[in-house]
């Protein structure tokens, strides 16, 4: 059955966002594609970082447990009742299956009952149009360096429509990688902000790690490093091994992203995703940009890490291409970016 179907382009006044996909959920209102009424979260960090890890079983659980009081706080917060809604995003891939699964059922469920449009929102283009939240000047074409727990790429956003793929990971995310050295050195979970934080104590010219891919196009592949890191572990302080392998993983990123900037003539730079969080990476490609003379846009730190609002966003945006869902929408644990352009 197809997901998507046309119709004429429409921007609705007030979109209610829910995101499941991986271990926050996420519930936001947003007021004429612009205004954050509310944005939600409840992150299940906790229950999940005894296992080092998200476990699916228990996030899926999580989120079917808070999923309907979330949307009640919502509402409440931001003043709204359910009739007020112009229309229903939700994230339907990629991510956990069972876990997209809790958000498309409910949406789904909301839509049908309001008979209001339901958007489809790929999880990915969340991130992506997510610095459009606080920065609405933020026109195409742009390259957004996405950078997650599950993904990495360089994508370019050449039109509303029309999103190129440049490059992505051929092994683990960037995200990833973090979470992978901070177990390493069992620093607990999420890695990312325990690693950086360390690395702030440590010397990011310690060792000599790999900078992977360098100057082979917009592809990006993080194991080896994780393994050099694994290597070096016993004659270095973790907080060297921490400031060398972010170093090594900025270096990369910032250098990739540059390089499509300049090859596609593009005069506008995004970061986007959890690994955005991180201060020196977003330092770094800040500065960078601006002695080129580029623009820089990041989101606050609440819009990087899962959130709902850059669900909404993302939806509002497919409302103005006149994409919305079918009644059949499915739940996907992999899904490319603008499927509804090939289904
Ligand atoms: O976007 P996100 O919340 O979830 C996915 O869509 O994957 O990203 C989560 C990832 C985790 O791997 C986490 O370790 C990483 O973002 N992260 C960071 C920082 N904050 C979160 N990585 C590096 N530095 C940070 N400060
Ligand atoms: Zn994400």
């Amino acid at each position: 059955m197809s997901n998507y179907q046309r119709r004429e382009p429409f921007q609705p006044a007030l979109v209610l966002a829910l995101e499941t996909s991986c271990d926050e959920t996420s519930v936001a209102l947003l007021r004429n594609g612009r205004e954050v009424l509310c944005n939600r979260i409840a992150s299940q960090e906790e229950l999940h970082a005894r296992y080092g890890g998200v476990v699916p079983e228990i996030a899926c659980r999580r989120h079917f447990e808070v999923i309907h009081p979330l949307l009640e706080e919502a509402l409440q917060a931001a003043e709204v009742k359910l009739e007020d809604l112009d229309a229903v995003a939700v994230t339907h891939g990629p991510g956990l299956i069972g876990a997209v699964l809790v958000g498309v059922t409910v949406a789904k469920t909301l839509a049908l009952r309001l008979e209001k449009p339901l958007l489809p929102v790929n999880h990915l283009e969340g991130h992506l149009f997510s610095p459009l939240l606080e920065h609405p000047e933020l026109e195409p074409p742009w390259i957004s360096l996405l950078v997650s727990g599950g993904h990495t790429c360089l994508v370019l956003v050449e039109s509303w429509d029309s999103l190129r793929l440049l490059g992505k990971t051929r092994d683990d995310a960037a995200g990833e990688a973090f979470d992978k050295v901070a177990k390493m050195l069992s620093l607990g979970y999420p890695g990312g902000p325990r690693v950086q934080k360390l690395a702030a104590q440590g010397n990011p010219e310690a060792i000599a790690l790999p900078r992977p891919m360098r100057g082979q196009g917009y592809a990006f592949s993080f194991s080896g490093l994780k393994t050099a890191v694994h290597r070096a572990r016993d004659q270095h302080t973790p907080a060297d091994l921490c400031a060398s392998f972010q170093q090594a993983v900025i270096d990369v990123l910032v250098e990739k992203t540059l390089a499509a900037a300049e090859e596609f003539g593009v005069q506008r730079i995004s970061l986007a995703g959890g690994v955005a969080a991180n201060q020196p990476l977003r330092t770094a490609l800040g500065r960078d940009c601006r002695q080129r003379g580029l623009s820089f846009f990041v989101p606050s730190f609440e819009y990087c890490t899962d959130n709902g609002a850059m669900i909404a966003m993302a939806g509002y945006q497919m409302a103005r291409l006149g994409v919305i869902a079918t009644t059949g929408l499915d739940a996907h644990a992999s899904l490319p970016l603008q499927a509804w352009r090939t289904t």
